[in-house]
């Protein structure tokens, strides 16, 4: 990773970090009643944890290329950021993939119990929309960044996709695999993105590149992820490797071999980096995150 890019990168981690901060106050908020202090304390282990806040860049960094940076862009990648801890408190889990480190750290339900996991991701998922709603932004703005979680987050978006991920019966066809992957990691990448052009108030024009963006790195995420599961160690990804092939997990690294499937994922940095051209140098953070994204080793 470049200079440039560690710094961009951890300025939107540091900023992300002090908003979910302030959402998981131990103050209860104007129609809460109290917030239970051990549920807190894994809803803030959860998601301030070590993680690398890609999601809330690409929030941050869309939006900057139309100009936006108020406060309701930062909420924006703290909302998502919730969702997304959420749905790792949630994969860990023993009934899915039974993990216990994440982060180089034990995991929700290994630090606390399991009860308290599933409850944590509860009040992170929830959480994000309460922050949403909240937005100091239009109302219109804040209902198209609502129902665009909505739609990335559920059936048809990342809990959809785990649930085909789950499924190590199904047959491990290219496109199913695709689907799949699109689905539990595209959806909540690609709305980041979104999300990002939302606040922008990017064109329709703008928003369709975006998304299409957003589409290729989330596919390329998927990969990278795979790829790390396949060749990497423990220490190096803070995770346990080597899981995916023993769970009978449909990738494509199971599919194609590690060679075409990193092939694969230089072709979607490329495409994903060439779909950005119109936006020029202004997108120069957007382009170094692909490409980061595929090289990455956590
Ligand atoms: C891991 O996501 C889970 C997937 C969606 C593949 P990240 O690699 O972004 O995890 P953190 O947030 O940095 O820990
Ligand atoms: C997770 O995919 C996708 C989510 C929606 C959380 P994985 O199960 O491969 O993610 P890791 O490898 O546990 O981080
Ligand atoms: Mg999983
Ligand atoms: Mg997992
Ligand atoms: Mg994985």
């Amino acid at each position: 990773m470049s200079d440039e890019l560690r710094d961009q990168l951890a300025r939107a981690a540091t900023a992300t970090e002090a908003a979910i901060d302030r959402l998981l106050t131990a103050t209860p908020q104007a129609g809460e009643t109290e917030r239970p202090p051990r549920l807190l304390s894994a809803m803030r282990y959860a998601a301030l944890g070590p993680g690398k806040r890609i999601r809330p860049f690409l929030v941050i960094e869309t939006a900057n290329l139309f100009g936006a940076t108020s406060a309701a862009v930062i909420t924006t990648a703290a909302a998502l950021e919730c969702v997304h801890a959420y749905s790792l408190v949630h994969d860990d889990l023993p009934a899915m993939d039974d993990d216990d480190l994440r982060r180089g750290r034990p995991t929700v339900h290994k630090a606390y119990d399991e009860a308290t996991a599933i409850l944590a991701g509860d009040g992170l998922l929830t959480l994000a929309f309460d922050a949403l709603a909240a937005l100091d932004a239009p109302a219109d703005t804040r209902v198209a960044l609502i129902g665009g979680l909505a739609r990335a987050a559920g059936i048809g978006g990342m809990v959809g996709g785990q649930a085909l991920d789950l499924d190590t019966d199904a047959p491990a066809e290219a496109q199913a695999i695709r689907t799949m992957q699109a689905m539990k990691t595209g959806a909540l990448i690609r709305y980041a993105v979104e999300a990002g052009a939302i606040l922008g108030a990017a064109s329709q024009a703008d928003r369709a590149r975006l998304a299409m963006f957003g589409a290729r790195i989330g596919e390329a995420f998927q990969i990278a992820d795979d790829l790390i599961d396949a060749t990497g160690t423990v220490e190096t990804a803070g995770k346990r490797t080597a899981k995916d092939a023993a769970l009978g997990k449909r990738t494509v690294v199971a599919l194609v071999g590690i060679d075409a499937a990193r092939e694969r994922l230089a072709f979607l940095v490329r495409q994903a980096r060439d779909t950005l051209a119109p936006f020029g140098d202004r997108a120069a953070p957007l382009a170094a995150m692909a490409t980061f994204i595929a090289t990455r080793e956590a």
